[in-house]
């Protein structure tokens, strides 16, 4: 199934619960927008295209709901109440913006009747949870091109298809060049403090059959400095104008460590991840989460902290653009100077988009 999916005969969103993976696979039907939104910071769901569809379905539960037969009153309902609300659940990933205002623009559109307009925003929310898959499978033949035989790969967080509604970003690109054939071996930064690589990315590589090791975050710069690993693939939560890379905590210092090695560093990146109104990654709000997740974690069964300890929590840090090799997009791979080429692959997109439409 996919990890965020419309559940038309039960009227409810189902997702993977990624929270109890990989001890528990478990699914959960959400029926307002609220528990969609409750979902996303709690992280039911996440990666930053999932929680964007999931954000677009909590959109069509919020119009479902409504009891109100007059259309006006049911905009203003999607405009002031649901939409704020959904966009801020996690600040830091764009596509939680990007796809509540497309089924805001969406819904503004119909001039008709209340009906009509849940109609529309439901048929949106589905149009970009499948435009979602059909796009990491484009990056995915573009990425795909990037590996060779024999390759190490690094990779960190993850970006497979729990992250996204299915296949991926940069998980989906491993795994193209996995099912073209190519030898390849990931090492699977564990990702702290929340374990999405060892937990799920892990998980993920398991089903898929793609050799993998997990190693702690701080051993990376070990592997690409004796040579043992060959290239480094990310996601992105946002990308700023200039090619600056906001993503999960630790993919600066493992850019960092990637360029000084000569080590190739590929975010892969959707169009929808792409903030052009923001020049550069200074402006990309970056989440601190719970100290909580920093502290509880046991150390053979024992809590490994001493009771009292505090601890900082950010989720995200931003790679400058000048240690980023390229950007795998689902219109290509962009090169430097970043920002003229981002512009014309977010053009492409809308230019795509509005043909869709009419
Ligand atoms: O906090 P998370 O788990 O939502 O962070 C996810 C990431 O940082 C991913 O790398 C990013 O969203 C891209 S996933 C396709």
């Amino acid at each position: 199934m996919r990890s965020v999916e419309w559940n038309a005969e039960k009227g409810c969103l189902q997702l993977i619960d990624q929270r109890v993976l990989p001890a528990e696979f478990r699914t959960v039907c959400l029926h307002t927008y609220d528990e969609v939104a409750r979902a996303i910071k709690d992280m039911v769901v996440r990666g930053a295209p999932a929680i964007g569809a999931a954000a677009a379905f909590g959109m069509a539960l919020a119009a479902l709901r409504f009891s109100g037969s007059s259309r006006e009153a049911l905009l203003r309902f999607l405009e002031e109440e649901a939409a704020p609300t959904l966009k801020a659940a996690r600040p830091t990933a764009v596509n939680l913006a990007w796809a509540v205002d497309r089924v805001l623009r969406a819904a503004r559109r119909v001039q008709t009747s209340a009906d009509a307009v849940r109609e529309t925003v439901l048929q949106e929310a589905q149009r970009i949870a499948d435009e979602d898959v059909e796009t990491n499978k484009r990056m995915a033949e573009y990425g795909a091109a990037l590996i060779e035989d024999g390759d190490v790969i690094i990779h960190h967080c993850n970006t497979g298809a729990l992250a996204t509604v299915d296949w991926g970003t940069a998980l989906g690109v491993i795994r193209m060049a996995h099912e073209q054939g190519k030898r390849i071996h990931v090492l699977v930064d564990e990702t702290r403090p929340r374990l999405q690589g060892a937990r799920l990315t892990a998980w993920e590589l398991e089903q898929y059959g793609i050799p993998y090791d997990i190693i702690t975050d701080n051993a990376a710069g070990y592997f690409l400095s004796t040579g043992q690993a060959t290239k480094v693939f990310v996601g992105a939560d946002r990308v700023a104008a200039n090619g600056d890379v906001a993503n999960k905590i630790g993919t600066y210092m493992l850019a960092l460590a990637a360029y000084d090695n000569g080590v190739p560093f590929y975010p892969v990146v959707p169009t929808s991840t792409i903030d052009l109104s923001l020049p550069d990654g200074r402006a990309i709000p970056i989440e601190e989460r719970d100290p909580a997740e920093v502290l509880d974690i046991q150390y053979r069964g024992r809590p490994a902290m001493p009771a009292g300890a505090s601890a900082r929590n950010p989720a995200f840090d931003v790679t400058p653009h000048r240690l980023v090799t390229a950007i795998v997009t689902e219109y290509g791979v962009l090169y430097p100077p970043f920002g003229p080429a981002l512009q014309r692959v977010v053009a492409q997109a809308e230019k795509e988009r509005e043909a869709r439409v009419r």
